[in-house]
């Protein structure tokens, strides 16, 4: 598409062209030229502070640097006046003009403006990769969360993403499971709580193992014939993924998150005898007591373990055996990996192989801190295992009792799709609005709370934009706002408009750093930058002319919550 310039890359442009023109003589690839949206309306739209990083470069003043800078530039169209500031920061104001014109376009845009950067390059996106045999924890509906915002981020930009499930599907505790199963499977249990039997079959079973030998040497046995390819192992061990897949998929579908790939970690077993020899050929692993190691102790990542002992291999070799595979397979510009915060040194020493071995494929760690679940947050909890189930069902019962209250007349059958729209969208945008880095603490009232930074207060602004468009639809049959131009007379109606024409950035910025809250900010700001717009500004009310550009920003509002929630993997209902 690039049919549309975004206004802050022609700025860029613009400002790094006319710093190279003043100064031809000097190499300016190293500085970063172009602009950044300003923080205070009185520094204008946007801010380039280009000038201060020159001066240090060439040893000059940075106010005589922004001077010769307004002495060279040449204002494109977009731009009303630029001036010096402080010590030295160019401020930009644009023409009201400038941003209907980029209004305008977005609403004769499917994509509302964003740039197709991915033209077609692949990335992978390794997320959710729960274990089998064991619940879900929180920390991965965290990944399942954030990993499929970023699928959809990537692909609005025009990424070809493959979205692979990377199901810890393989270890030494499946010998354990099979012996258990064999001894004491409850089968009536593995109908109604599948995951949760295999779980207890594990820990029953492996704290048998802890005090019993001949136990411990059993489930060996088994283990080495699943290995081996048994048939009745083998079959008790694929059982027991479907099991686990058939419940976690139940959780997948009330998400909305689907994958390309189920490939988990047993499909890299024949790959993994391999990935030892090449590590040896390169020099890269050592003998120690027995095992083999890779020492990373130079580069302060430790020492990671990449065959034991016993000769089994472990999670660094299948992981090192997966960016292999990946690479040769699909070619990926980046493979992202998205997990919690546990897991940094393992990617790191991984990442940290891979480039010994000379892949050159960019590999990315997203991760996050895990939330902390206040006692009281679910009326069903047992032991420590919180069951997602039970969270998903719990936010949705709760959604229903504000909807019940915001709209009493709306029949039942409704009330419960709308609730379920917002009880899923209010854990899914706690997942993913916060910084994920910092600690935060779970609570219902923030989830679902109506006037703060909450899915459900977007979803009720995008509702409230909706019945606007519908009000006006139905007071003026017979006048179609697109025969009418936008003109930006009020103060909070041309801060609407530079909002809107931001959207594009705000994907761009939330796809480069690998942070769905920048998407989730922006929403916010855009929400609330509506509402003033519309408590402030006459609507249905104004003349005709201003009421049907007033309209058609609304529309564009509208769509642009509607788009940028969607790629949070976030409904809107019409009504709330
Ligand atoms: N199964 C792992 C866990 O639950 C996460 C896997 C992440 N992906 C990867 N390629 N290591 O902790």
């Amino acid at each position: 598409n690039n049919k549309i310039t975004l206004i802050e890359k022609q700025l860029s442009d613009w400002c790094s062209e006319t710093f190279t023109a003043c100064f031809p003589e000097t190499d300016l690839s190293s500085i970063h030229l172009g602009v950044i949206e300003s923080k205070k309306e009185q520094f204008g739209d946007y801010q380039c502070e280009a000038a201060m990083k020159l001066a240090k470069a060439l040893q000059n003043n940075p106010r005589a640097i922004g001077q010769a800078f307004i002495d060279k530039a040449v204002l494109p169209d977009v731009v009303e006046k630029i001036e010096i500031a402080g010590p030295g920061f160019i401020n930009i104001f644009l023409k009201n003009e400038g941003l209907s014109a980029q209004l305008d376009a977005m609403l004769g845009d499917d994509t509302l403006g964003l740039p197709n950067i991915g033209n077609g390059q692949t990335v992978i996106i390794d997320y959710s990769s729960p274990n089998v045999a064991k619940p879900m924890h929180i920390g991965h509906i965290r990944s399942t969360v954030i990993g499929n915002s970023l699928d959809r981020l990537y692909r609005a930009l025009g990424y070809n993403v493959i979205a692979d499930n990377h199901l810890g599907d393989w270890g030494t505790q499946f010998g354990l499971i099979i012996l258990g199963y064999r001894e004491f499977a409850d089968q009536e249990a593995l109908k109604t709580a599948p995951v949760e039997e295999l779980e207890r079959i594990y820990v029953e079973s492996y704290n048998r193992s802890k005090d019993d030998d001949t136990w411990r040497d059993r489930a060996k046995a088994e283990l080495v014939k699943l290995q081996q390819g048994d048939a009745e192992n083998r079959a008790l061990w694929e059982k027991f993924i479907e099991l686990t897949l058939s419940e976690f998929n139940k959780i997948y579908k009330r998400l909305d998150v689907s994958f390309d790939l189920y490939r988990g970690e047993s499909y890299y077993n024949d790959d993994l005898a391999s990935v030892i020899d090449r590590l040896q050929a390169e020099k890269l692993c050592e003998e120690s007591e027995g095992a083999l190691i890779c020492n990373l102790e130079d580069d302060n990542l430790n020492v990671a373990i990449v065959r034991k002992s016993d000769g089994g291999y472990n999670y660094t070799t299948t992981d090192i055996a997966t960016v292999a595979s990946r690479t040769e397979e699909f070619q990926p510009s980046e493979i992202i990996y998205v997990t919690d915060e546990r897991q940094q040194l393992h990617f790191k020493q991984f990442f940290h192989i891979c480039k010994k071995l000379g892949i050159d494929t960019k590999l990315t760690h997203v991760w996050f801190g895990l939330m902390r679940l206040p006692e009281a947050t679910f009326s069903t909890r047992e032991g420590n295992v919180i069951k997602l189930e039970a969270l998903l069902d719990e936010a949705e019962k709760r959604a229903l009792e504000v909807v019940k209250a915001s709209s009493p007349d709306m029949d039942e059958a409704q009330q419960r799709e709308v609730a379920r729209a917002i009880g899923i969208g209010a854990i899914k945008y706690t997942d993913l609005s916060q910084n994920p880095q910092s600690l935060v603490t779970f609570t219902w009232e923030k989830a679902l709370a109506m006037d703060g930074n909450s899915a459900p207060y977007l979803q009720y602004a995008y509702a409230r934009i909706a019945s606007v468009r519908d009000k006006y639809a139905a007071q003026f049959p017979d006048t179609n706002p697109e025969d009418f131009p936008i003109i930006l007379t009020e103060e909070q109606e041309r801060r609407l408009a530079l909002k809107l024409t931001r959207f594009a950035s705000a994907v761009e910025a939330a796809v480069r750093l690998h942070r769905p809250s920048i998407m989730a900010d922006y929403l916010y700001d855009l929400s609330q930058a509506y509402s003033s717009f519309y408590q402030n500004v006459p609507f249905l009310k104004a003349d005709e002319g201003p009421r049907e550009s007033r309209i058609r920003i609304c529309a564009l509002a509208a769509a642009v919550l509607k788009n940028g929630l969607s790629l949070l993997g976030i409904e809107t209902p019409e009504r709330i």
